[in-house]
């Protein structure tokens, strides 16, 4: 098989074994139980007098995020990119590597989960930059750290193999355009959203 690098990222790697093996029979998350997740978030949001009006799914894998908005909220512009091209073949994303590429417009909500480890620190850190400028209200964000591979996930469900970095280097860097809110989501520095002292992390 011909070995194709996109900024760190053998995106080989992410083929149909892969998906088989972490989406198939025993998937980390079922689509059920990202659909509870993706209704608090839009709840939140809507709590928060910021109605979303379109998403951005980011290494969407499955899709499972941008085919709840899809399926519930028809109404709401709904994108979704993926590096790999089994993933867009098959799941109907846009073929975009997050290190290299911004979108023109920014998105109300933009989802970006367990996809960063998977970059060197270069990479995530320009993958950060452009989730940033990819963002006018919100960002639901996740990446294994090294805290979770050693305390808080499934180790045999989960992906191991991957750059380990600290939570505090998410953080610091995320920080830059974005107040933590907690619970994975960031309010867009300059948005709309205005979060109580107690509301938000620091
Ligand atoms: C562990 S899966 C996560 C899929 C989905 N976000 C989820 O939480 O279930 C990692 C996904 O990130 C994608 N990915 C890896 N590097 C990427 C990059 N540089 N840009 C966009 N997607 C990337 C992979 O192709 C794969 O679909």
């Amino acid at each position: 098989m011909r070995c194709c690098y996109t900024q760190g990222v053998r995106n080989e790697r992410f083929d149909h074994a892969y998906f088989e093996r972490y989406y198939g029979a025993r998937p980390v998350h079922s689509v059920d139980e990202i659909a509870h997740l993706a209704t608090a978030v839009h709840e939140m949001l809507a709590w928060w007098g910021a109605p979303v009006r379109s998403v951005l799914e980011v290494g969407a894998g499955p899709g499972d995020w941008s085919n709840w908005y899809r399926t519930l909220h028809p109404a709401v512009r709904v994108t979704s990119t993926d590096v790999s091209e089994h993933a867009c073949a098959t799941f109907g994303h846009e073929r975009r590597d997050i290190a290299q590429w911004a979108p023109k417009r920014p998105f109300d909500l933009v989802i970006c989960t367990d996809v960063l480890q998977y970059l060197d620190d270069r990479a995530a850190t320009r993958a950060l930059r452009n989730l940033t400028t990819a963002t006018r209200t919100c960002l639901y964000f996740d990446a294994l750290t090294s805290f979770d591979a050693k305390h808080t996930v499934e180790r045999s469900k989960t992906d191991l193999n991957a750059t380990l970095r600290t939570g505090e280097w998410y953080r610091q860097r995320l920080s830059r355009g974005f107040t933590q809110a907690g619970a994975g989501l960031w309010a867009r520095k300059g948005g709309t959203v205005v979060l109580h002292e107690l509301e938000r992390h620091r």
